[in-house]
């Protein structure tokens, strides 16, 4: 997305402050954004923080001679490589729907030649009003595309569909639309395992490690935007859900092989979740408690099942291709080319998780690619959205699919 040009009309409504995060999290992602305020928008957020975070002045007004000379409302609209509406407003959507052009964000809008992509926000009743519903319809038949609105408490007090999604939701679907140009999926399913596992020794303590699902959940959202079907079996993490993709919740390595058994037949199957190699043998109904005398207890362990290694040598359903990943914390691709051989997998990613590399939490990823014929692939240091991106690009070649630009 490094370079892709937003331009960001802000719609008069609460969610409006969500686009200042909006802007500083798009910023991260090497976005650039060009904000265009309606007058009711400027009642919400300031054209100031808006300049402020964007690095660039803010438009307003249709009629200043300024903008006209300088840029003029159709250039505007045409140098973007994406036209974003957040918080579409139910006014904005019943203006574009019915074609208006009586200030410059409506104008724009229908002048632009870009794709357009819509976060609506606004009370229930509103969401709900068959005129708001008819103008939606309207938009998708034109070609807009539409992220959101989320179920839950709205700022007026009320609950139900209306609150504008969440800003990851919003940056996933503008991430999928600017790469639209990389293979498409339609018609391929793929499971993807991600996060760590949790294996209880009692109600209160389990053992886990430290895999946040960044890379795991990267590579969902990665195959979703390109257009598979995806399930994603995940462990416990701090992440959303990826849009776009059936997301099962699991917390042990038992659970997550049932749900991946569940999801087959499968063309692909990514296996990037830290799978506990061992779990407590016996799982205590109650508390293990502390007593004054004796030794601390000894914690003895029983096999995890082998997910990587059961779906590659699933006798009826294994997966054209076997995907997993090897974290290591010394001799990366010898240890990974070890693991390739003995699960029988398609491909293996290496990377190394020792605690210099931060790679386990964080959100960039160097791994080695290594085929089941020797060879051996070294992908420089990445964003773990990228990884994600080269993955599904390799994937879609081994699958014969046409790779795009
Ligand atoms: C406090 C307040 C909050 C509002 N929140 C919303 C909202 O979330 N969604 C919406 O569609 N309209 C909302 N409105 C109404 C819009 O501000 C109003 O329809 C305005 O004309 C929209 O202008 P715009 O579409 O040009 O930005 C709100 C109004 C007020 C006074």
């Amino acid at each position: 997305m490094q370079g892709k040009r937003i331009l960001l009309v802000v719609g008069g409504g609460i969610a409006a402050y969500k686009c200042l995060e909006l802007i500083r999290r798009g910023r991260e992602r090497g976005l650039r954004f060009r904000c265009v305020t309606t007058r009711a928008a400027e009642q919400f957020v300031t054209p100031l923080s808006l300049a402020a975070l964007a690095g660039e002045k803010v438009y307003r007004d249709l009629f200043s001679l300024t903008d006209e000379a300088e840029m003029g409302h159709i250039r505007l609209s045409r140098e973007a490589d994406l036209v974003v509406v957040a918080p579409a407003t139910a006014d904005l959507l019943a203006k574009m729907a019915g074609g208006h052009a009586d200030d410059l964000a409506s104008t724009l809008l229908l002048a632009t030649d870009k794709p357009v992509l819509v976060a609506p926000a606004m009370n229930p009743r509103m969401w709900a009003h068959p005129a708001t519903q008819r103008n939606l319809r309207q938009l998708r038949a034109d070609g807009i595309h539409v992220v959101g609105p989320e179920t839950g408490e709205l700022a007026c007090g009320e609950e139900g569909p209306g609150r504008m999604a969440e800003v990851e939701t919003i940056l996933a679907a503008i991430e999928a639309l600017l790469v639209g140009d990389g293979p498409r999926l339609e018609g391929v399913r793929v499971l993807v395992t991600s996060g760590p596992t949790r294996e209880p020794l009692d109600p209160v303590r389990y053992l886990t490690n430290r895999s946040s699902g960044r890379q795991g959940h990267a590579i969902a959202a990665a195959f979703a935007a390109a257009g598979a079907e995806v399930v994603l079996v995940s462990g416990p993490v701090a992440l959303a859900d990826p849009p776009g993709v059936h997301t099962v919740h699991v917390e042990t390595a038992e659970e997550m092989l049932a749900a991946c058994l569940a999801a087959l037949p499968v063309e692909v199957a990514v296996c990037a979740a830290a799978v506990a190699d061992w779990r407590p043998a016996r799982r205590l109904p109650a508390k293990l408690k502390k007593t004054a005398e004796g030794p601390p207890p000894t914690l003895e362990l029983e096999d995890n099942p082998d997910i990587l290694a059961t779906l590659a040598r699933h006798p009826e359903a294994r997966p054209h291709l076997v995907v997993g990943f090897a974290a290591e914390t010394e001799e990366v691709v010898a240890h990974a080319r070890a693991k390739l051989a003995r699960k029988g997998c398609d491909l293996i990613l290496a990377n190394d998780v020792g605690p210099r590399s931060g790679v386990l939490g964080g959100p960039r990823n160097r791994v080695h690619v290594i085929d089941r014929d020797g060879t051996l692939e070294s992908w420089p240091e990445l964003d773990k959205r990228e990884v994600a991106r080269r993955l599904v690009r390799l994937v879609a070649e081994r699958l014969g699919r046409a790779v795009c630009a």
